[in-house]
């Protein structure tokens, strides 16, 4: 299930009525309720007022991805981070979900790679950050099945100081090239 702050507008249901048949839209709330395993990924300055739009309680007890970035336009390009230094938007996810746990993931890649990411120089890294041990291991089911078998857990989501920042290089580096199919690979040995 999706979830949009309208979900009738028109963007989401030709996408319903095409690529996405079979999924169902609903409000935040409405699709925080319905899911077992939720992702978080709206505008980064915008998640805390979409979490509360959501309602906390749908997210109790469950494993929360998010994907997001704070990233800050006001400038121009390249955006900076709107939150930095001894704090992050993941924590401040899970500051505002006391009762889920959160694990940033899927933030330092594009979305077209999210499912069977493939270039080829081969598979970039997905890096991963949260609180909850068994939470992190749930996201790394779905990402295996997504097609990323070997994430690196750095550790607790204050990890997402560093995952947001990478963003940041990610999206520099795109800039860069003028071209968006890059990832990052972490080589060991
Ligand atoms: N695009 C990528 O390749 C990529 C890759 C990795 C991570 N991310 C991160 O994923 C997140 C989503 O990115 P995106 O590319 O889909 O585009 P986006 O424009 O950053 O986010 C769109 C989403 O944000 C919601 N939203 C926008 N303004 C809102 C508000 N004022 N209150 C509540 N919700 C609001 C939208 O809801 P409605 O449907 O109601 O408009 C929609 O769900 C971002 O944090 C981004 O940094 C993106």
């Amino acid at each position: 299930m999706i979830g949009a702050r309208d979900p009738e507008k028109t963007e989401l249901r030709e996408w319903l009525s095409g690529e996405g048949a079979g999924i169902e839209a609903g409000t935040f709330a409405q699709t925080a309720a319905h899911g077992e395993l939720l992702a978080l990924a709206v505008l980064g300055t915008a998640a805390e007022q979409a979490i509360g739009d959501a309602g906390t309680d749908n997210f109790s007890g469950k494993v929360v991805i998010d994907a997001t970035n704070p990233l800050d336009f006001s400038g121009g390009f390249p955006p900076k981070l709107a939150i930095s230094g001894e704090d992050s938007l993941g924590e401040r996810v899970q500051r505002a979900l006391p009762d889920a746990k959160v694990v940033k993931a899927f933030n330092t890649i594009g979305n077209p790679y999210f499912v069977d990411p493939s270039f080829r120089d081969g598979k970039p890294t997905m890096l991963i950050a949260g609180d909850d041990e068994d939470a992190k291991r749930t996201v790394g089911d779905v990402l295996a099945d997504f097609g990323w078998p070997d994430p690196f857990d750095i550790g607790g989501i204050e990890g997402a100081r560093e995952l947001e920042a990478i963003c940041i290089a990610w999206v520099k580096i795109g800039g860069a090239r003028g071209a968006w199919d890059h990832g990052f690979k972490l080589l060991v040995g």
